[in-house]
């Protein structure tokens, strides 16, 4: 819940996009913001009133004044309302009537007297976005402070192929909760570091040595940690997943040697840092450089270890740092989990167990316990790995309180 609080308002007008606008308005809702929905008479005739007055939860505002009974639709009012204004689809015509300062509808009376961020999502035909009249429309946007988001390349509803298609729903609203979470949070100014997903340690070219970890649980803790307005430094290995926060930047890496070195460099810039790697604890000691092929009946690969990259960070971690690692065991979970928070100088440990139900790799939900440093126990009943990641937030968030 993101936009929890928030007053989004979202101005409609009058493209084939504007169909969008709707997907826009739910992604917001689900993100906790309030939404209220201004649209020109040109954006009626492509989505009605009555589909974003439903999903908006408040009435559609349209005219200057309700035609019925005069009631006013104070465009300045709806303006100081407004934590952000997105114009979704934006047309041609209405940028270059932003650029220009015409005044002859609600939604450009409210652009123009709101003193909230701006943004526009631009969509036309190709040619039209391309021309010059249109290109320094956008560019004065631009210099005045209007958030642009940029149109995508793809197939016009013109049957034209290229640049002009408005961007997708949901990263338009990724864009309005990047902007909060970029200015606010209760943990702006912190920069945090994550390891997340697996290693994978190369036996030949094209042979490794794995494991099943999906990387959701490391994710999800950098987009809580992210949306709560801290810089996230999430080194990662191969995973499918994609982090989703703006303030997450993503260093890939493959192997235990790599991520240990992405880690400590970034380290000793960071507040702290959380290792939800499932590390390999060992490599080949040698790989082949030709793939290896079948011969005899048993092949014999020697094994070295890898670095600790945990126990590493905690040999660098100063004072003013924290350090926080996963266990995930089968059997002796408490007491295996405490050894590991004191042989690696964590300041707490999450510890999952593969004998929960829900628990562990490849699943979108975990059940944890957080021990601390101070021998403190917190047990969380079964959540989705979102939850708990917003578990893990709060804790740290009091740690660096202190
Ligand atoms: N860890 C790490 N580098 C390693 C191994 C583990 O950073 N080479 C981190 C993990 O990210 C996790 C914590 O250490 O935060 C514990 O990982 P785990 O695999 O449970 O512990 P190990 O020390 O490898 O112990 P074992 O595999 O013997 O249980």
């Amino acid at each position: 819940m993101i936009l929890k609080g928030k007053h989004i308002l979202v101005g409609v007008t009058g493209g084939i996009a504007a169909y969008k606008s709707a997907v826009l308005v739910r992604e917001l809702k689900k993100q906790g913001a309030e939404v209220k929905v201004v649209m020109t008479e040109m954006a009626k005739k492509f989505i009605t009133p009555l589909t974003m007055a439903t999903l908006s939860q408040n009435p559609v505002l349209v005219d200057f004044f309700d035609p019925e009974n005069g009631a006013w639709n104070s465009h300045v009012s709806l303006g100081l309302w407004s934590d952000m204004y997105v114009i979704v689809p934006a047309t041609a015509n209405t940028i270059a009537k932003m650029a220009t300062g015409v005044a002859d509808n609600l939604l450009l009376t409210t652009y123009l007297s709101a003193r909230c961020p701006v943004m526009i999502a631009p969509a036309m035909d190709l040619d039209m976005m391309a021309h010059p009249a249109t290109q320094q429309n956008i560019e004065t946007l631009r210099q005045r402070g209007v958030i642009i988001i940029d149109p995508d390349e793809g197939f016009l509803a013109s049957g034209l192929s290229g640049k002009g298609r408005m961007a997708e729903p949901e990263s338009i609203a990724r864009a309005v909760s990047d902007y909060f979470c970029s200015k606010e949070g209760s943990l702006l100014g912190r920069r945090i570091l994550i390891t997340a997903g697996p290693t994978y340690e190369k036996i030949d070219p094209v042979r490794f040595i794995g494991n099943y970890s999906s990387g959701k649980m490391g994710y999800a803790i950098a987009d809580a940690l992210g949306w709560r307005g801290a810089t996230v430094e999430l080194v990662s290995g191969p995973v499918q997943v994609k982090a989703k926060c703006g303030n997450v930047k993503v260093t890939k890496v493959e192997s235990a040697v790599q991520m240990r070195d992405a880690a400590t460099a970034l380290f000793p810039d960071c507040d702290g840092a959380v290792l939800s790697a499932a590390v390999a604890d060992f490599a080949p000691k040698s790989v082949a450089d030709v793939k290896i092929k079948r011969k005899g009946d048993d092949l014999k690969i020697e094994l070295a270890p890898n670095p600790d990259i945990a126990a590493t960070l905690g040999k660098m971690k100063k004072p003013s740092q924290f350090l926080a690692g996963f266990a995930l065991e089968t059997n002796d979970e408490m007491s295996n989990a405490k050894a590991k928070l004191q042989a690696k100088n964590l300041d707490f440990i999450v510890l999952n167990s593969l004998q929960d139900k829900g628990a562990g790799f490849m699943v979108d939900t975990n059940k944890v316990s957080i021990i601390d440093v101070s021998g403190a126990v917190s047990d969380f009943p079964l959540k989705s790995k979102l939850e708990v990641a917003e578990d893990i937030a709060d804790k740290i968030e009091l740690l660096l309180k202190d």
